[in-house]
């Protein structure tokens, strides 16, 4: 069949759909009541007769020159590869993922994109592959691609009317059908409809899409993301009769009498519409005939349980026509900003949430239904109940999942122009926003949000989004003023602080200090619409690499003031490359002519959805119950849950002694109450225990807390001669074991830096490198009657050290008291260790302290306890290898074979434990997991380790976590060896 293509929709601007239906809900219509209520929330959309499914193989011919693209395309005459929808074509091999932050990867010449010429010279100043430097760069053989689709569709009855709607498409997209053109679209993560219906015959029918990478839209698509094309979510065939449903709206509201819901129907001819509210009890249903195909009806005086995410009570809503049932879910809620407070059925509330993309490391955007819900029930184990869909909506099924399991919603429109940032000098944060020639593309934007979504609004969806990075404010406004017109929702906007509307119904921010978060709290920062209206954290706790640390300084501020509301955590998952080995890679890594490196993969959770630590940090930080000792035996419980009265929850203390105690208390939502309980007796370590707090309904553990009342330690002990097994020569320690194995000093012994971490970084530079050229010179090691002292110098590029290593025999091992002095220089030290090395057979530790990765700004999430582990659990599988795996507060640690074991144990206060199979220095020069090659087993018994902060993108470290170079610091702690008694 022939087509004669469009050659401009892509690039005019002023087209930027043509054709396409105007946006309406999205609803999945059943020809009855019995089969909608048949299907279930993930199958829904399969189980239709009156919606044909279209994903599956389709044909795909890809253009890497768009110049080859024929102006009468013959799709007899065209070889087609075979290619699944839905699905990304970079993850699929032709052209390859490309991820880059805030630039566009063409000239900024807005609203001009490529055409047919090789793209180039595309200038920008910063980025994570060349840091903060102006450049311009021709990359070569990169084009506006092109992506040809097609399908052949029988259709049974032509005379119904057939609607094609696509879920999701990346890239400027014309479609054809039956060698006739059918319209264009743009707006990747909107719903794009066209009614086939007077283009479609009976029996078979060809479909074909004709996909450019970029469109004039691309300007409004710059997200931090792999950036991706194709067709990435379902195709849907709607098959409607005239008496069926067009669009459908519900519409709840509070009144002095109970709720009233509005319910109303478009049809496609008319016809009587059957409106149905169900659930808990209720039913009120109500017969109307269309007028000029609409129907509506007000069911008044609804006593109805409300709608929140602690406790998601949902009804049924039916839409009934002689032909046909649309069956959706609605709950009842209330969403009040009053004064600088934030409601929620009239409550306060706080938003423990985190940002999430549609990420998968084989799919790129395409996530399955039963993956989607996998991504919604992860936030419940882990005690989030907010998500802002950064940066765009997400699959209609997230918001209906979300409606169901209880999430709340800020839903974003698909909107950002960061990259007029990056590539303009001066940079320009409104360009585009403020231009109002783009006002038309803006409110086509928002308007396909809020149609697509008003059902929702009802439920899940608690703000409405203007976009993510786009400055303003022009067009902002005009968003704004179109969803003020239509829904009582706030409106968030981030970027509206870089404007000079600096903030719409709520002020919000991302990465600010806990200082200006506190400022605002108290009603004090400069910019005054942050102390007006409720204030939240759209993005914070950057939570790329180990950490984020200090997570829990914002919450201290959060939960002390009303006009917080809560923020959302950067992000959910990594966005990373999956490779049939096993293997991950991420920016750079597929030959992107510029790239952002790692920056991509910054989640809680790794591609796979396993968690890093940093999720089971927030999903401390979120606990429902908090548990503090205030003083003797009275106890401080504080509810952070804004419906859920405390009883839900038991709370079991495990004493170190071997006493349990369970309780619940009665505290209300959002307060605090005392306790008296009974202590445990304690034992020589002193009196601690650990509160596992349960939910009672569901028997989820959501939280271990970690009690110390008080924590005892051995004193320095008494001490003699060195013991024959260890030998310190030339300053260097040399231990025999029982089985005659050595553990050395490391080479290089005392250790003040680490391996930088991502947060290790400013504007893209390692803070850590100054650090960790080291260089360690041995002054004099003078033999002593109970031992040796040691001592060395060592410089770095900050500043000059003593150290005295003093080595003394005790009466079962050594004591080795190591102390760091600065001689000259400045800032604070990153850490304070001694070194040591084994043979690789030594691949076993146990140790008391911290049952995992904790640094002094992110440990509270483990509690103290004691641990058996291999050394290759001791760090973590960062997908670039960096520092990790750190374990604070330990008393002791013994690493063994099998055979022997060599034990550290803490004198007088806890050391931070670091057990790696591999030397930091080692670790700066690894990339992917892959490069983790053991060389041997590497203790680092440390005084302390500075926090990790989250300087990746935010605030470093705060001072209470650093080290001052101008203080002294002492190490103590005991080495013994035994043979192995029982394996660990
Ligand atoms: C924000 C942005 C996010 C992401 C994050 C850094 O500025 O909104 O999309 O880029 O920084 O990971």
């Amino acid at each position: 069949m022939k087509y004669l293509l469009n050659q401009s929709n892509y690039c005019t601007f002023s087209v930027f759909e043509h054709n396409k239906l105007p946006g309406r809900s999205y609803f999945i219509p059943y020809p009855s009541r019995a089969e909608a209520d048949a299907a279930g929330p993930l199958e829904k959309r399969y189980r239709s007769s009156k919606v044909i499914c279209l994903n599956g193989d389709w044909d795909f011919k890809f253009y890497p020159d768009p110049r080859e693209v024929p102006t009468t395309l013959d799709t007899d005459a065209v070889v087609f590869d075979r290619i699944d929808v839905p699905s990304c074509w970079q993850f699929r091999g032709y052209d390859r993922p490309f991820y880059v932050n805030v630039r566009y990867q063409f000239p900024f010449r807005p609203p001009q994109i490529p055409t047919l010429d090789p793209v180039g010279p595309v200038f920008s100043w910063i980025g994570g592959d060349t840091g903060v430097a102006p450049r311009r760069i021709r990359p070569h053989g990169e084009y506006n691609y092109v992506g040809v689709y097609r399908r052949k569709l029988r259709i049974e009855d032509p005379s119904l009317r057939h609607v094609i709607s696509f879920l999701g498409v990346a890239g400027g997209m014309d479609v054809y059908c039956n060698g006739l053109y059918v319209g264009y679209s743009e707006g990747a993560h909107n719903t794009a409809e066209f009614d086939l219906t007077e283009k479609l015959r009976s029996g078979e029918n060809e479909l074909v899409v004709v996909l450019h990478r970029w469109s004039n839209g691309s300007y409004l698509e710059c997200q931090d993301m792999f950036r991706n094309n194709g067709i990435f979510r379902d195709v849907l065939l709607r098959v409607s009769e005239s008496r069926d449903l067009q669009d459908v709206d519900a519409r709840t509201e509070k009144q002095e009498t109970g709720y009233s819901l509005a319910l109303s129907a478009v049809t496609y001819a008319d016809t009587t519409v059957r409106f149905t509210l169900e659930g808990r009890g209720l039913r009120r249903t109500a017969e109307v005939p269309t007028q000029e195909r609409r129907a509506s009806v007000t069911f008044e005086d609804l006593d109805v349980v409300e709608w929140n995410a602690e406790k998601p009570a949902l009804y049924s809503v039916y839409f009934e026509t002689p032909s046909g049932c649309v069956r959706e879910s609605i709950g009842f809620k209330t969403v009040e900003i009053r004064g600088d407070v934030f409601l929620l059925n009239g409550k306060k509330l706080k938003l423990h949430g985190v940002n999430h993309h549609d990420t998968h490391p084989k799919n790129g955007y395409c996530l399955t239904p039963a993956e989607i819900e996998r991504d919604v029930l992860l936030c419940k184990q882990y005690n989030i109940d907010t998500v802002r869909t950064s940066h765009y909506p997400p699959d209609p099924l997230f918001l209906e999942l979300a409606d169901l399991h209880g999430l709340y919603i800020i839903d974003e429109n698909d909107l950002e122009t960061h990259g007029g940032w990056a590539m303009k000098l001066p940079p320009s944060h409104n360009r585009i926003s403020h231009d109002p020639k783009w006002k038309a593309h803006y409110l086509d934007r928002i308007a396909r949000l809020y149609q697509r979504d008003k059902l929702r609004a009802n439920t899940c969806v608690l703000m409405w989004s203007l976009g993510n990075e786009a400055g303003g404010y022009c067009n902002t406004d005009a968003m704004y003023d179109y969803l003020k017109a239509r829904s009582n929702l706030p409106v968030h906007y981030e970027a509206a602080i870089h404007s000079r509307r600096v903030a719409y119904d709520v002020g919000s921010e991302m990465y600010p200090e806990v200082e200006d978060v506190r400022a605002v709290g108290e009603h004090k920062r400069k910019e005054s619409r942050l102390n007006d209206r409720p204030y939240f954290l759209c993005e914070y706790a950057h939570a790329m690499g180990v950490g984020p640390g200090n997570a829990e300084g914002y919450w201290e501020q959060i939960y002390r003031h009303d006009n917080l509301m809560g923020g959302c955590v950067w992000e959910m998952v990594d966005h990373a490359v999956l490779h049939p080995d096993g293997s991950y890679t991420y920016g750079g890594d597929h030959g992107e002519w510029e790239h952002d490196g790692n920056f991509c993969v910054d989640g809680l959770f790794y591609p796979d959805r396993s968690p890093s630590t940093g999720a089971k940090i927030i999903r401390f930080v979120y606990r429902p119950i908090r548990i503090r000792r205030v003083h003797d035996d009275v106890f401080e419980v504080f509810n952070t849950t804004a419906f859920t009265a405390a009883d839900r929850y038991s709370i079991e203390l495990r004493w170190n002694s071997g006493e349990t105690f369970r309780f619940h208390t009665h505290t209300e939502p959002l307060a605090r109450s005392r306790v008296r309980l009974p202590l445990g007796k304690g034992n020589e370590d002193g009196l601690m225990a650990v509160a596992v707090v349960t939910d009672r309904q569901t028997g989820r553990e959501v939280s271990r807390e970690q009690l110390t009342l008080d924590r005892r330690f051995p004193a320095v002990p008494e001490t003699c001669p060195l013991p024959d097994w260890f030998r310190v020569d030339d300053g260097v320690v040399r231990v025999t074991l029982p089985n005659g194995q050595i553990m050395t000093s490391a080479e290089e012994e005392t250790v003040l830096y680490r391996a930088s971490t991502d947060n290790d970084t400013k504007l893209y530079r390692s803070t850590m490198l100054p650090w960790s050229r080291q260089r360690e010179k041995l002054i004099i090691a003078a033999p002593q009657e109970d031992g040796v002292m040691v001592f060395r110098k060592l410089s770095n590029d900050k500043a000059k050290f003593l150290i005295t290593d003093h080595y003394q025999g005790t009466e079962d091992g050594v004591l080795v008291t190591s102390t760091l002095r600065r001689v000259s220089g400045s800032g604070d030290v990153p850490r304070f260790g001694k070194a040591f090395r084994l043979e690789p057979r030594f691949d076993r530790v146990r140790y008391t302290g911290r049952t995992g990765e904790s640094y002094c700004d992110m440990k509270e999430q483990f509690p103290i306890g004691e641990v058996s582990c291999a050394v290759c659990q001791m760090t973590e599988p960062n997908l670039k290898p960096q520092e990790s795996g750190n374990r604070c507060d330990c008393s002791q640690a013994s690493v063994s074979d099998g055979e022997a074991s060599v034990c550290f144990r803490a004198v007088e206060k806890p050391f931070e434990l670091a057990v790696k199979p591999y030397t930091d220095r080692a670790l700066f020069d690894m990339k992917h997991r892959s490069d983790e090659v053991c060389t041997g087993t590497y203790i680092t018994i440390q005084a302390f380790q500075q926090g990790i902060g989250t300087a990746s993108c935010g605030p470093g470290i705060q001072p209470e976590y650093r080290f001052p170079s101008d203080r002294e610091y002492t190490l103590r702690f005991t080495v013994t060896v035994s043979p192995e008694q029982e394996k660990i």
